[in-house]
């Protein structure tokens, strides 16, 4: 077959600040997921766009072509509104489990779409294989009916989803161009657009713990986002949400798995409480839904059932007791005061030392591993009062984990704490 396009003066035209036509940009995404672009060429190119960036229009066609390099779903004859949403990761996020039979208590489908941990954040789907008996990997039949039966499905994505975007992102991962703006806007959207959900809710994460430490550059992917969901057709509305310090008091698999059913019993955390409730209700009037009360769905056990539901449907036990790590180790406070910090990139590392997450694709995680919280910033501690407890499998695991906490905790005067919003802002 003839090329339309040279791959080198595509790579040219980025590294001298050009723009790429619509078809330059079909082309590559073509080309590249039929292997006719070298992983070597796209990497200079992943690099190039890194450096100079991308016009609002090269992104929305470099979006477009990912998601016609697949298959896109469709659930319209479902005869129900969906909604998705999703985070760009952080740690202790385990908010997609209380938040997907929560929506679907509304009588709105939520085909949630989630992913493995890799690195310090963890995966939604590791978090649910700590359930005896549950599985990840559905058919689209079966994600359809589970859909009509029951309202919330959490599942893997299928490889037939945005296969360029597997390849595109397994390259970037060892290239150092995971952070260009343009390619992480296009990767999510690329897979969210494809799934078909009617509406999404994205939670772009700020701080320590996120891909994006600083704010600015957080509200420009987040506006680079709901700019493609709205050009695609997909109602779409991003919150910035601070990730500092570690959502809730548990950074695991199966303690998160834990601390999500206490959310579903009325009870948790209250951050973890607060932007469950806040995500429910963005993604409910996305949806057209205006009138419900998601804060009342948890406390009087309608989201549960929901839950037991859909954790049943894909093989779990959701009576069945969770994992317990073998050993455990207890931090103390050094000191009396306020906890003024607790950082959440440190402690994301350890529960991953400890064996809560994986540095290879390969890995297996444990499902006990991670780290449990005792305090967290804003509460009052005595010197030798237990601050966290490390939990894993294999206690070898422990002075690599401890390491990482290393400088992570700060305790000072009453009075020192600067203010800290959970939901920073809304962007639609
Ligand atoms: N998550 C994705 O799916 N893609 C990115 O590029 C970054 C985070």
């Amino acid at each position: 077959m003839t090329e339309s396009f040279d791959a080198v003066d595509i790579i040219r035209t980025k590294r001298d600040k050009g723009t790429l036509s619509p078809e330059q940009i079909d082309w590559t995404i073509d080309a590249y997921t039929r292997g006719v672009i070298a992983d070597e060429q796209m990497a200079a190119l992943n690099m190039a766009i890194l450096l100079n960036g991308m016009s609002r229009a090269e992104i929305s066609r470099w979006t477009t072509a990912m998601i016609n390099s697949g298959e896109r779903m469709d659930f319209s004859s479902l005869g129900k509104a969906t909604t998705d949403k999703h985070s760009t990761g952080g740690v202790g996020d385990k908010i997609t489990l209380p938040l997907a039979p929560l929506v679907a208590v509304f009588g709105v489908a939520v085909p949630q779409l989630s992913g493995r941990g890799l690195g310090h954040t963890g995966g939604t789907l590791d978090k649910l294989e700590s359930i005896p008996g549950w599985r990840a990997a559905l058919s689209n039949e079966e994600m359809m009916r589970q859909l009509a039966d029951v309202g919330a499905v959490i599942c893997a994505a299928g490889a037939g989803l945005a296969p360029a975007d597997k390849k595109l992102y397994a390259l970037r991962d060892v290239t150092g161009t995971v952070e260009a703006i343009p390619l992480i806007a296009s990767s999510i959207m690329s897979k969210k657009i494809a799934e078909g959900t009617g509406s999404l809710v994205l939670d772009v994460k700020v701080g320590s713990g996120a891909f994006m430490k600083d704010e600015a550059r957080a509200r420009e992917l987040a506006e680079t986002m709901v700019g493609l969901g709205s050009d695609a057709g997909v109602r779409t509305v991003a919150l910035l949400t601070n990730m500092n310090t570690p959502l809730g008091l548990t950074a695991g698999n199966a303690i998160e798995v834990e601390e999500s059913l206490e959310v579903l019993a009325g009870g948790g955390p209250e951050d973890v409480v607060e932007l469950t409730v806040r995500l429910a209700e963005e993604m409910l009037a996305g949806a057209g839904v205006h009138d419900a009360d998601p804060a009342a769905a948890l406390k009087d056990g309608r989201a549960m059932d929901v839950w037991r539901r859909m954790i049943a449907a894909q093989g779990g036990d959701p009576e069945a007791a969770l994992p317990v790590a073998r050993e455990s180790e207890t931090v103390y406070a050094p000191a009396d005061g306020v906890l003024l910090e607790l950082d959440a990139l440190s402690v994301g590392v350890a529960a991953w030392r400890l064996g809560a997450g994986r540095a290879r694709k390969e890995d297996v995680v444990q499902a006990g591993a991670g780290v449990r919280l005792h305090a967290k910033p804003g509460a009052l501690v005595r010197a030798g009062e237990p601050l966290m407890t490390l939990l894993t499998d294999t206690p070898e695991r422990f002075d690599r984990a401890k390491e990482a906490l290393e400088g992570d905790v700060v305790i000072g005067p009453e009075g020192d704490r600067p203010a800290q919003q959970l939901i920073i802002d809304r962007i639609a």
